[in-house]
């Protein structure tokens, strides 16, 4: 039986809400994190799991005991990669492959990676399976691309591997990220009563709530190995494409007074592309879609109303790249990502 986990990035904006939810699950859960974002929280927060600081570049020493491997852990998005392209190759593609190749020597029986459905970079078609062709345009997308192939060839009957490629996440963490499209959205609206929009609002994005993705993440602990075993999965459901003026939408039904604003100064978007998710529902016939859209947004209004700034927002400390630089600016991190 499954009792074991450990959670690499524990600490993140995902990794906080998984955690909290494995552990009422009734799993025993162990986080790692080298814990860049750990004090940057809401409101205050305290973490009920055990975390222990560990940067996964170093020598991994114990994996005892431990059933199965959720990998979070990443420099996680595209500007984060532009940071340092072999940072981000070091830390999402080498290390994730040793600890991976450790893992299976150790006994680990399964590994579920976070890639990303980035790796389809601009895509040709318009509606996106797991055999469309990818076209990961960026370091932090490479670097996914990478670890599934190695990932791929290292499963076997006693060392299961799923490759979950994420849809943008939205919503509510202590641990919040305001990098990402709904969330930027939301505070903005709050901070200043004005959503900017850089396109005419038109493109699709495919989106999923971060509890809807916890979710997920904790069934494929269980299902059974066959099914799953180095196959890849587009996480979200049929209803996760939204275009950004019907995110818009719903961050103006819950803060009326704002100002909508269309820039149009990315033009006619051709990042315009849909993801289908009808794999993962095959795999997981009986998953609802909890937080939808209009839900999580009205959800994230209300926790951040009182608690999100004009200043939170002009800080970009929830922004993941300048809350790295200004840890190097203070001398707090080396150019390498090594706390001083
Ligand atoms: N948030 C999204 O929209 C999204 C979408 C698709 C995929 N993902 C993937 O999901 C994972 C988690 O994303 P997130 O949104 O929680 O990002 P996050 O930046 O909040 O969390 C990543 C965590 O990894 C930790 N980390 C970074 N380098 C490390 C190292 N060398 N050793 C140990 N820990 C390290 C960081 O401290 C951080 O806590 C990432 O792999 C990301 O690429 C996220």
């Amino acid at each position: 039986m499954v009792k074991k986990i450990l959670v690499t990035g524990a600490n993140g904006y995902i990794g906080t809400i998984l955690c909290n939810k494995l552990l009422r699950k009734g799993f025993e859960v162990i986080g790692w994190d080298t814990d860049y974002f750990k004090d940057i929280t809401i409101g205050r927060y305290k973490n009920k799991y055990y975390s222990k600081r560990t940067d996964i570049r170093d020598k991994i020493k114990k994996l005892n005991g431990i059933d199965c491997i959720i990998h979070l852990a990443a420099l996680s998005n595209d500007p984060m990669g532009a940071l340092n392209e072999k940072l981000t190759l070091d830390i999402n593609y080498k290390a994730t492959i040793t600890l991976a190749k450790k893992a299976k020597k150790m006994g680990v029986k399964r590994f579920i990676f976070s890639s990303s459905c980035s790796v389809y970079g601009i895509a040709k078609e318009n509606l996106v399976n797991e055999n469309s062709p990818i076209n990961p345009l960026t370091a932090y997308a490479k670097s996914k691309v990478l670890v599934e192939t190695e990932l791929k060839k290292l499963r076997d009957d006693n060392f299961c591997v799923c490759l979950l490629r994420n849809a943008t996440v939205y919503g509510f963490s202590p641990r919040f990220r305001n990098d990402l499209v709904v969330n930027n959205l939301v505070t903005s609206a709050i901070a200043f009563e004005e959503i900017r929009i850089l396109s005419d609002g038109s493109p699709w994005r495919p989106l999923v709530d971060i509890q809807d993705l916890s979710e997920i993440i904790s069934k494929f602990i269980t299902l059974d190995s066959k099914a799953i075993n180095g196959e890849i999965f587009n996480v979200g459901f049929d209803e996760s494409n939204y275009r950004i003026k019907d995110i818009v939408k719903y961050v103006k039904k819950y803060l009326p007074s704002c100002k909508i604003i269309y820039t149009g100064e990315h033009g006619k978007d051709s990042r315009s592309y849909r993801v289908d998710f009808s794999k993962i529902k095959k795999i997981l016939p009986k998953l609802i879609q909890k937080w939808p859209l209009e839900k999580s947004i009205h959800h994230l209004i209300k926790k951040l109303n009182q608690n999100f700034t004009k200043k939170d927002f002009d800080d970009g400390k929830f922004i993941r790249l300048t809350h790295l630089q200004n840890l190097m600016k203070v001398g707090k991190l080396n150019k390498d990502l090594y706390w001083i």
